[in-house]
């Protein structure tokens, strides 16, 4: 499908509304680990590869990359405070060939800021911190792309809106199996 299913101008329409506040790129991304167990963190929004497959990156040495070859199912919860809503977004992990990952995964890392590129030049997420280790504060385009720089592209399956502005409460859903018609549901 190449036209916007009915949520993008909702989404967006909120994310306008926040302006240059942060809450407009943070999102939270749920995952299960190899045990079942749920775990949750922030993730900066990185934009939207198709009309439903959006973007994330992260350090494929971290903790959700590993559960992500686990379990390809996760849920993004994004808040939108000035609009009142909050949109649970169901999606799966997106299959690229290798030749097509690699050439967006190099032009995202050409695109970031050398601020933003250093973080990948850090040691290993999540191992115990070690004194004499190194953390630049910048690296420039010209430092090759480390393989655990990683693109996250997920194929949005569902995604429920919630808004808070009138009585009663709004909570609508819609789902890529239904072509994305709108249900209306109880809030
Ligand atoms: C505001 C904010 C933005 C963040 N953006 C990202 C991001 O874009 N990618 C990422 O991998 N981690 C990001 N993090 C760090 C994650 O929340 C998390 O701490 C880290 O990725 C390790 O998670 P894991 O151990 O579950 O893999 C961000 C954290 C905050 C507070």
């Amino acid at each position: 499908m190449n036209s916007l299913p009915p949520w993008r101008p909702l989404l967006r329409a909120a994310l306008q509304r926040e302006g240059r506040s942060s809450n407009s790129r943070w999102l939270q991304l749920a995952t299960v680990a190899s045990d079942g167990t749920p775990r949750v963190r922030t993730l900066v929004f990185r934009g939207w590869s198709a009309p439903t497959v959006l973007d994330l990156f992260t350090d494929g040495r971290s903790q959700k990359s590993r559960e992500l070859t686990n379990s390809q199912d996760v849920e993004i919860c994004w808040l939108l405070p000035r609009a009142r809503s909050q949109f649970r977004i169901r999606s799966c992990l997106t299959r690229h060939s290798e030749a097509e990952l690699l050439n967006l995964r190099r032009n995202h890392w050409q695109n970031l800021t050398p601020s933003a590129r250093a973080l990948w030049g850090w040691p290993a997420p999540g191992l115990l911190f070690e004194e004499d280790a190194e953390f630049p504060q910048e690296l420039d385009e010209a430092t090759p792309m480390p393989s655990h720089f990683e693109l996250l592209s997920f194929d949005v399956i569902q995604v429920e809106l919630l808004e808070l502005g009138g009585q009663p409460h709004r909570r609508r859903r819609w789902l890529a199996s239904t072509a994305w018609s709108e249900e209306l549901l109880n809030p």
